[in-house]
């Protein structure tokens, strides 16, 4: 056997070999021209125009949006519609400016026209009313987008020196177990402005009142774990995170009267033993911000922690899930590339290093926002040796 053999290209499949075909042609201007202009293909020639002119403009969207969340539009909106010259004055712009802003966000279905000199809420900036989480998210994407200035650079260098290395202190190669105060404080607020969106769908796909104990690794505010003990009044808690974020949870919990049933304890899941006394754990938007050489010696860790039978919910972006695969692949792959570190996985990939970790292979849970979350449930093997 020649010393290359097996490494040749494969000979292209027939659905492959259609699809060359169609790139060829595709490809060809003559023909993109001709099929514009011919009835039968001109409905296609005009779809496809429009999505990439949507990939194209997609940033200039994202702007429209974050000018309408800044000057928080979408609430001054929410009691009817009103005029464009009220709503200049409310927005402190120029009549003229504010006109370009409102069309441009009626376009995008965030307001609607409501007559000829009125502007009301659409049907996306009606859901943006008092969404906290959503808002937030959209303010933060300033230090994204500044990143994404030159995405062929961050390709090559992988989140060196960007803005959201800084503002997710915890990724790096370093131990963040020391952080403080103010390299936390920004973040952990994003994600108690989001978590209950996320910890929603969690709580509706797993029956945690099958449980005596939950453990939240990573758990941030708490807000996961407050929102699960009002729901299941029998559930103790244990949340785990790093010391700073651990203190904001910990005045939650005493806060909202669940200091008898809740406590957070902080350390480090790199280097400090996770506490054990749960039977259940969850990993919520943890594994995808990590390497895969962290994000085995944490599911060990929690492994450790888990006494035999104990289940696991991990939930979290993963890629390769119908339905959500510009989310995964094209918002967090380039997310997570500014960041510096992690990816989002598919379940299988999940699944293997859970199963390297000592749990048994996963189940997919479904849940009714595929966007907020997917979610992956598995045990620690009963029959260990
Ligand atoms: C993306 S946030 C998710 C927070 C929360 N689970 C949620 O969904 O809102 C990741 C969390 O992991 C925590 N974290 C990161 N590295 C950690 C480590 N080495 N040990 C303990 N917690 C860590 C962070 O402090 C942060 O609260």
């Amino acid at each position: 056997m020649s010393p290359g053999a097996g490494l040749e290209p494969a000979a292209p499949s027939r659905r492959g070999g259609w699809r060359e075909a169609r790139d060829r042609l595709v490809a060809n201007p003559r023909f993109r021209r001709w099929a514009s202009a011919f009835p039968l293909t001109r409905f296609i020639a005009r779809r496809r125009a429009g999505r990439l002119f949507d990939l194209c403009a997609g940033f200039v969207y994202s702007q429209v949006l974050l000018a309408c969340v800044r000057l928080r539009l979408f609430d001054l909106l929410a009691d009817g519609p009103l005029g464009v010259g009220e709503l200049a004055s409310r927005l402190r712009l120029e009549p003229a400016a504010a006109e370009r802003l409102l069309r441009a966000a009626a376009s995008l279905d965030l307001l609607e026209r409501r007559g000829a000199d009125r502007f009301g809420l659409g049907p996306l900036g009606a859901a943006m009313v008092g969404d906290a989480g959503t808002t937030a998210m959209i303010e933060h994407h300033a230090i994204l987008y500044g990143d994404l200035g030159d995405p062929v650079r961050l390709l090559r260098e992988r989140g060196q020196g960007t803005r959201l290395a800084g503002y997710w202190p915890y990724a790096g190669t370093g131990e963040p177990g020391p952080l403080a105060e103010e390299s936390v404080a920004s973040y952990t607020r994003l994600m108690a402005a989001s978590a209950p969106l996320v910890a929603d769908e969690v709580l509706a796909a797993y029956p945690f009142q099958r449980h005596d104990c939950l453990l939240d690794v990573g758990g941030g505010d708490g807000t996961f774990i407050a929102m699960a003990a009002r729901r299941h009044p029998r559930l103790a808690a244990i949340l785990f995170d790093l010391p700073a974020v651990a203190a904001h949870a910990a005045a939650r919990f005493e806060r909202e009267g669940l200091g008898l049933r809740a406590r957070a304890v902080g350390g480090s899941f790199r280097a400090d033993p996770i506490p054990g006394g749960a039977d259940v754990a969850t990993l919520v938007r943890i594994l995808h911000d990590h390497d895969d050489d962290v994000v085995l010696a944490l599911l060990r860790n929690v492994h450790r922690a888990l006494p035999p039978g104990g289940t696991l919910v991990v939930a979290e972006p993963m890629s390769g899930v119908p339905g959500v695969e510009r989310m995964a692949d094209a918002y967090f792959g380039f997310y997570l590339l500014a960041m510096g570190t992690g990816r989002a996985r598919t379940p299988e990939e999940l699944g293997a290093l859970l199963v390297q970790a000592g749990f048994e292979a996963p189940r997919r849970l479904p849940t009714r926002i595929p966007v907020a979350a997917q979610v992956l449930v598995s045990t620690r093997s009963r029959n260990e040796l």
